[in-house]
């Protein structure tokens, strides 16, 4: 296949798959929206045409396999998510999928059977879902699915096992879909960096070093109800503002780090009468991400005492829930070191860079040598509308995916 060939296969998959979204600005494919169900049927039928067996695991992935020359060499897996945030674009996760399949196709046409089963994976619902749960199908596909997981609430206070089953999937079966997981002799996972670093350095090919851990803080605020008019300042226990310092409090722990980790306030939640009423509750929900575990938690314990303080001062009283979604997780590094020899076979730049985003990847690096490569984001951007990645860029992680996989099929680890 010519890289014009494979550049044009590309973009007309990737304009297919954009047709498929909610409305509104932008991309949308939320998990259990009719459009997201509806593009992984194309998914589905793209797989097919590229000469792949195909079908839905017990968690909702979709498992792709171009069978292998040798039966016992068991699978080298790729694949990402079609999933997308509300009002994203077009290339998160999407890239990792359909750049899989495209793979697929090339080796088809050129004639390499690859000893290993060639198996590719669309899993189900990688972004962050109503239950403020990431990566719903690889967490199944690898076994990590938990009970509690599956009793996480929305807004609506559904559980999240409810809403699986309403949409067709049975929570008991998600639970042992990761018994069908055969430790692969790799996982390797193309995206799009989602970040500026590889644009402004001007590298071709980003092979990372490792995925950040995201710690979730749910905050509650609990103040006291009181006239807006009559009640003097120095009297309020006012939760929305004891929370707007907690906002404050968070953005700073991320720039005192010292570039070692990010941190956002992503919502803030009244419980107010009206506008006369000074705020009695108000519930704040915020995250940390870090590559290094120790600032994590070190960063955990501070500002959880931090947002305590600070409520108190206002007169208000501070719950604080954290949850791990996921740890930090370095990367392979034998595939790391065939990844970047790929790119330089071909003739491209690469750079080591940790990944700031969560991905599926991160669920199967637990169970098996795993590794990503990434491609630039143009200007850096992600999770919006603006989200781009060259042609020409996806057409490189594509040669560096397959030659990556091609190495790995032909050596022992
Ligand atoms: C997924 O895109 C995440 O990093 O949260
Ligand atoms: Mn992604
Ligand atoms: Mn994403």
């Amino acid at each position: 296949m010519t890289s014009t060939g494979a550049a044009q296969r590309l973009q007309e998959d990737l304009l297919e798959l954009a047709t498929y979204s909610q409305g509104g600005p932008g991309t949308s494919r939320r998990l259990f929206s009719t459009a997201y169900r509806d593009s992984r049927e194309w998914v589905r039928r793209s797989m097919l045409d590229a000469g792949l067996t195909v079908d839905y695991d017990g968690a909702g992935n979709i498992v792709g396999v171009l069978e292998g020359a040798n039966p016992n060499a068991g699978a080298l897996m790729t694949g990402s998510h079609t999933d997308t945030v509300d009002g994203g674009g077009d290339f998160d996760g999407v890239v990792g999928v359909l750049g899989a399949i495209e793979v697929a196709r090339q080796l088809r046409e050129e004639g390499r059977r690859l000893a290993h089963d060639l198996v590719i994976v669309d899993f189900l619902g990688e972004e962050s879902n109503d239950h403020g749960l990431t990566c719903l199908g690889s967490r199944a596909f690898v076994g990590d699915l938990t009970a509690n997981d599956l009793e996480r609430l929305d807004a609506t206070g559904e559980t999240l096992g409810e809403r699986c089953r309403s949409n067709g999937l049975d929570p008991s079966t998600m639970l042992t879909a990761g018994r069908r997981f055969r430790r692969p002799r790799a996982y390797v996972e193309l995206h799009i960096e989602q970040g500026p670093v590889l644009e402004e350095r001007q590298s071709d090919i980003g092979v990372v070093t490792g995925i950040v851990g995201i710690q979730r803080l749910l905050a509650t605020f609990t103040g006291r109800a009181d006239h807006a008019g009559t009640t003097p300042m120095a009297r309020r226990r006012d939760a929305l503002v004891a929370a707007a310092s907690a906002v404050l409090a968070v953005r700073q722990t991320g720039c005192d780090s010292h570039e070692q980790g990010v941190t956002t306030t992503s919502e803030i939640a009244g419980y107010t009468s009206g506008p006369n009423v000074v705020p009695q509750r108000t519930r704040l929900l915020a995250e940390m991400r870090s590559i290094s575990p120790v600032w994590l938690s070190e960063a955990e314990r501070r500002l959880t005492q931090e947002i305590i303080d600070l409520a108190a001062t206002y007169g208000v009283h501070a719950e604080l829930e954290w949850i791990a979604d996921n740890e930090p997780r370095p990367m392979d590094t034998s595939i790391q070191r065939r990844i970047a020899g790929a790119s330089e076979a071909l003739g491209l730049t690469w750079e080591a860079i940790p990944s700031g985003a969560t991905h599926d990847a991160v669920h199967l690096a637990r169970k098996c040598p795993t590794a990503m490569v990434f491609v630039p984001s143009v200007g850096g951007r992600s999770h919006c509308p603006e989200e781009s990645t060259a042609t020409d860029d996806l057409v490189n992680g594509v040669d560096v995916l397959r030659e990556t996989l091609v190495n790995l099929d032909s050596t022992s680890s």
